[in-house]
């Protein structure tokens, strides 16, 4: 292995096996881990090796595997060049949801170079991953999810903002120390579902500690773009009923009877009022009994019959197959997949994981014990448009669990510069090579001065993908990877 082409020889660069200060190029480690210590804090530094070879993965491009140690916590990500132009291609962070959800099922199931193969013992070459045109990133976060892990006795994280700090140390090493070359990419940071909450809260901490600490590794963010986000639980509720008693998600008939939807319909004013209360004092208590009342009033009509074999909350169109509690016959074979002997010994897995899991309830209940699920990161949102980064939503209609009525609610609701514009707007067709894929908004503010020379320009956005559920790549992997691509190169879907 020739990591000398890989990697910048630091003085910080030491072998994992030595555990000591001794700079690479004097012990050639084939295989071996390499370690790069943080440069501002001795609690942070990675592990990372190159895989060798696509047996792992059919990336066609370069592939590098490892974990961040940020004190008791080990964070394992895989990280895949662009199978374009790696030095002058953006980079991306993917964030599966959950919370407690790995992001293997991303890279395996959805938009990752490589996808799990039927008998989850290999992976088969993805023509439409987004590393064609980019780096990217899967991290398992927080701390146990998937191949991450925790020392005895460290507590799980429990919300988005304290998970959000340590991707942010991860961040820091990942493009000062361990690949300087990407310090300056543009940097975008996706996800899916649960992001919704994990993505604005950690560009929120990227921006803020750009700004506290200029002296630090800055982390070039760009832009942030989450699929099917779970950002507004209240408003996420609050489009169950147009979602599954109207035709807009783009079905023939709606999905329930006019029986049901009235109850529904009678039901939402209290769950939102609740709600209400429950943004306005977010203690785990009362948000409990705003959850309670929206369940028991809205969401288990549907979310009470769904499961496997019964409904699928990630695609109204669509039954739940029997094979997984997550409804898609992929999910127990990646397990299997990340399980095999030889897929540990090629990623080194230490001793400390007893076993590769795709969801991690420990980390579920931690975030539901602090009201984390309860909340919602709309003013994160704000906060990332007032300080000039580009935001985009982009949704699968036929989802329920993170509906599209429910995230053009919150949308909506968002007091800024560029409401008026986004709320008067009608929705207009977007589509790739003749073919209309869905509907989008989009508007563009402009702060600064042209004549002193700091003008500019900020996006906010909301696309979506017509019969598509809640994993848009996995459901519609052309039409996503176009969106992705005009998302990156035109922040415009006109
Ligand atoms: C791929 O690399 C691994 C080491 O990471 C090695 O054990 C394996 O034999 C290689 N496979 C091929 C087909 O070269
Ligand atoms: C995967 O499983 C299938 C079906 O059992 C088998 O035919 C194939 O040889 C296996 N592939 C590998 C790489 O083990
Ligand atoms: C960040 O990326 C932009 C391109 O989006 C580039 O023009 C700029 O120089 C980068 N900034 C820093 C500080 O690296
Ligand atoms: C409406 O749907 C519910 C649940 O599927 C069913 O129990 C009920 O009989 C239906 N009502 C009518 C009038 O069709
Ligand atoms: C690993 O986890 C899977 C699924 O959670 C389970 O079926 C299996 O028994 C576990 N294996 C071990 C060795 O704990």
């Amino acid at each position: 292995m020739k990591l000398s082409t890989c990697f910048p020889l630091l003085s910080s660069v030491i072998t994992f096996a030595f555990s000591s200060q001794v700079p690479f190029q004097d012990t050639p480690q084939v295989e071996a881990f390499q370690v790069y210590q943080s440069a501002y804090s001795e609690h942070h530094s990675i592990r990372i090796k190159q895989q060798q070879n696509e047996t792992l993965c059919n990336a066609h491009s370069k592939q590098y595997t490892g974990w961040l140690d940020v004190g008791h916590k080990h964070l394992f990500f895989w990280y895949f060049e662009s199978q374009s132009n790696p030095s002058s291609d953006p980079l991306l962070l993917w964030l599966t949801g959950g919370p407690g959800g790995s992001s293997m099922i991303g890279l395996l199931q959805e938009l990752g170079p490589c996808l799990i193969n039927e008998h989850g013992n290999g992976t088969v070459y993805n023509d439409y991953g987004w590393s064609k045109n980019a780096n990217i990133i899967f991290v398992d976060q927080p701390a146990p999810v998937g191949f991450s892990y925790l020392d005895k006795g460290t507590p799980i994280p429990g919300t988005s903002f304290t998970a959000a700090e340590d991707m942010h140390h991860f961040l820091q090493i990942f493009v000062s120390d361990v690949f300087p070359s990407l310090l300056h990419t543009p940097f975008h940071i996706t996800g899916e579902s649960y992001a919704g909450h994990y993505v604005p809260s950690l560009g929120a901490q990227i921006v803020s500690q750009n700004i506290l600490y200029p002296t630090r590794p800055q982390i070039n963010l760009t832009s942030i773009f989450v699929g099917n986000g779970y950002v507004s639980p209240l408003d996420t509720s609050f489009g169950y009923w147009e979602t599954l008693c109207t035709t807009n998600p783009g079905v023939s008939e709606p999905i329930f009877n006019k029986t049901r939807c009235d109850i529904m319909a009678a039901n939402l004013p209290r769950c939102m009022a609740l709600g209400n209360i429950c943004y306005a004092n977010p203690d785990p208590d009362i948000c409990f009994v705003a959850g309670k009342a929206c369940w028991d009033g809205v969401i288990v009509h549907y979310d009470g019959e769904s499961g496997p074999g019964g409904r699928n909350r990630f695609n109204i169109h669509h039954p739940c197959d029997p094979s997984s509690e997550l409804c898609y016959p992929e999910i127990p074979a990646i397990q299997d997949y990340l399980n095999l002997p030889w897929v540990w010994d090629a990623l080194g897995v230490p001793k400390a994981v007893e076993n590769y899991s795709v969801v991690s309830w420990d980390v579920e209940l931690a975030f539901l014990l602090t009201n984390d699920l309860q909340i919602s990161m709309q003013p994160q949102v704000l906060y990332l448009l007032e300080n000039s980064i580009d935001v985009l939503f982009y949704q699968g209609n036929f989802d329920l669990a993170c509906n599209t009525a429910g995230n053009l609610h919150w949308a909506n609701t968002m007091a800024w510069k560029g409401q008026p514009w986004f709320v008067a707007q009608g929705k207009r067709a977007w589509g790739d090579g003749g073919k209309d894929i869905g509907w989008f908004k989009e508007v563009k503010v402009r702060e600064g001065d042209v004549s002193e020379g700091n003008e500019r320009e900020t996006t906010f956005a909301f696309a979506t993908v017509d019969r598509a559920g809640h994993m848009v790549p996995y459901d519609k992997p052309r039409e996503a990877l176009a969106l992705v691509t005009k998302w990156l190169e035109k922040r415009s879907f006109a």
